[in-house]
């Protein structure tokens, strides 16, 4: 329970709600109690005046007799239905603030959760599931929020209206409260048990249905690798499979459930039954008036759905502390890259060091980059080639503080990138990175995510840069058309150079392109380089790639093998060594040739 507590900064926040809500379940339990004492009055009154009725028989006052009987009850009557007015009323208010309340902690609890998310470090990505993440914000909030709203509501509600009840059968008869009271327990125990058990089954049953929905998302979006690989028929048998063992769990549950209601009106039933027994006999004995039976049987019934709803409540409050320990373990986890107290926030020139960087991969060890040093000046234009795997990305993951080398140090302008205010950092350093994810959401909003502020003009320029005017104008709606999920309605260049136009946008003074043109026709190429040629002419520019760019002069191209340098220098001097660098330029041109 103990995970609960950091709920408790959330109850100080909203405390006049929750007191003033508390209030409300305090008052409208109040109106709830007081119909039992009229009910048993006038039904003294009655049965008394009945006696007398028949006494009277004979004399003029029978008449006045019989209107007084009627005025009686129907005042009465009209006083408890105000009373049930009045309670409603208040359970009303009860709700408004109590279950406002919680949708109100919600809203906090899930921005909280979303904005430590932003925070974290890459790593922590690496090594959890999105669907976990999501369930996080999503599933656990949300029984959280059954704590905060019902659970609070229902448990004061049982406790007010129970002391307020007791004291009421007390006040009538000590014995008959015992008689009637104690099986109570038993009935809350019994629910908690079933409860338990219908939430273990429900558990089983949710997480099948993810199993059976995530099969079947497979197969819609992998429909083309299956039909090809003719696995048709291989596929519905597992969905086939996956979907009886769903039905057999669903079905079972609900024959559980079927047992809960009658077992529940049973135990309710079995209440009733020994409050009319000893009462009757109380009554016959003179002890207590027939109506008190009836305000007995009122009590019970008053108590019964709150006694009921403990089981309820304790499991929700038990799933909730879970799910709060979850979310706790989550924002307790703290993100490893951090700006720093006295952070940098120069406009950076694009002056880039590496300085005997070594860096290993904390979750597989596998060591990206080995002992590297790299110097770039300001407004040089560096190639980096290499084989898959050589660590080309890394370099980049670096530069733009993902991840902190173990050993050296990576400096931008003579400063440690460590020292650099982190997100302003990263605004400097214009990205085009080798996974081209983009939302769904329009071309122009694609190509602006950079910058929330760029104009029209802007927007239309990046794409100039990057080529994709003529793209665009063939697309129905133009700038406006929606690529579909992560993009799907675009080739794999359109993609490349949708998000090389997001990084141009940023105008930096750093231009990190990595395996940007890796997926685009020679031609589209060529106009894309000779765009850039002009626009980046005194800014820095890291091309990473594994095809030399002939078309561009590099003032340094390094050949990168298992995270260390092979050979490096110029396109002549490289040609000159005549090792990695000549034989894949070779290779290169006369594949060209070939085709
Ligand atoms: N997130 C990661 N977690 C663990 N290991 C990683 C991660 N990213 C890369 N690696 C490993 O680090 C090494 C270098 O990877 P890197 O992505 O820098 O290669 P690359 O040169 O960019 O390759 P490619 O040309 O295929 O993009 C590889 O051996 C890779 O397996
Ligand atoms: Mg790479």
């Amino acid at each position: 329970m103990g995970n609960l507590g950091s709920l408790n900064k959330y109850f100080v926040r909203y405390k006049w709600r929750l007191l003033l809500g508390l209030a409300f379940v305090s008052i409208s339990n109040l109106f709830a109690v007081i119909p039992p004492v009229i009910i048993r009055n006038v039904l003294d009154q009655v049965q008394s005046n009945i006696d007398t009725y028949h006494m009277l028989d004979g004399t003029a006052l029978k008449s006045d007799m019989n209107s007084y009987v009627f005025k009686l009850v129907l005042w009465n009557g009209l006083l408890l239905l105000g009373l049930a007015l009045m309670r409603g009323v208040f359970m009303f208010f009860m709700r408004q603030t109590i279950i406002v309340m919680s949708r109100l902690i919600e809203y906090d609890q899930k921005n909280e959760i979303y904005t430590h998310y932003q925070e974290l470090h890459t790593h922590f990505y690496k090594t959890h599931f999105t669907g976990d993440l999501m369930n996080r914000m999503s599933e656990d909030v949300s029984r959280v929020r059954m704590y905060t709203g019902p659970a609070i509501m229902y448990s004061t509600n049982l406790i007010v209206l129970s002391i307020m009840c007791i004291w009421g059968m007390l006040r009538v008869n000590p014995l008959l409260t015992i008689y009637v009271v104690v099986p109570l327990p038993l009935l809350a125990l019994s629910i908690y048990i079933v409860n338990r058990l219908i939430f273990k089954k429900s558990e089983k049953i949710q997480s099948q249905l993810s199993d059976l929905t995530t099969t079947a998302q497979e197969s819609y979006s992998g429909i083309r690798v299956i039909k090809s690989f003719v696995q048709e028929h291989n596929m519905l048998r597992f969905f086939t499979k996956t979907s009886e063992d769903y039905r057999k769990s669903a079905i079972n549950l609900s024959l559980t459930e079927a047992i809960y209601f009658p077992a529940m009106n049973l135990f309710i039933g079995l209440s009733m039954l020994s409050t009319v027994l000893i009462g009757g006999y109380l009554a016959i004995q003179g002890k207590i008036s027939a109506g008190n039976i009836a305000e007995f049987v009122i009590y019970i019934n008053l108590l019964m759905f709150p006694i009921s709803s403990i089981g309820w409540v304790a499991s929700m409050i038990q799933r909730a502390s879970a799910s709060q320990k979850r979310i706790n373990e989550f924002l307790h986890t703290k993100p490893e890259i951090v700006s720093p107290a006295d952070a940098i926030k120069n406009e950076v020139k694009g002056e880039i060091r590496f300085d005997k960087v070594t860096f290993t991969f904390q979750h597989t060890g596998i060591t990206a980059l080995k002992d590297f040093s790299l110097h770039i000046k300001s407004g040089d234009r560096v190639a980096i080639i290499g084989r898959t795997g050589s660590g080309k990305s890394t370099i980049a993951q670096l530069l733009l503080r993902m991840y902190d080398p173990q050993q050296g140090a990576v400096l931008v302008d003579g400063v440690p990138v460590k020292n650099y205010d982190l997100q302003h950092l990263r605004t400097q350093i214009a990205y085009a990175p080798q996974e081209a994810f983009l939302f769904s959401d329009s071309i122009f909003n694609n190509i602006r995510f950079s910058g929330k502020d760029a104009t029209e003009r802007d927007v239309k320029h990046a794409a100039h840069l990057a080529d994709l005017e003529k793209d665009i104008a063939g697309l129905p709606k133009g700038y406006e058309t929606v690529i579909g999920e992560r993009g799907v309605m675009l080739s794999g260049g359109q993609k490349q150079r949708m998000v090389l136009a997001r990084a141009l946008l940023k105008n930096s003074n750093i231009l990190l392109m990595d395996e940007s043109l890796s997926a685009v026709d020679t031609q589209t190429e060529k106009r894309i380089l000779e765009n850039l040629n002009t626009y980046q002419k005194d800014k820095t520019t890291i091309v990473i790639t594994h095809r030399i760019f002939t078309l561009w002069n590099f003032d340094k191209i390094i050949v990168l093998d298992h995270g260390q340098i092979a050979e490096q220098g110029t396109h002549a001097e490289l040609m000159q060594l005549n090792g990695k660098y000549a034989a894949l330029y070779r290779h290169q041109t006369e594949t060209a040739e070939s085709n």
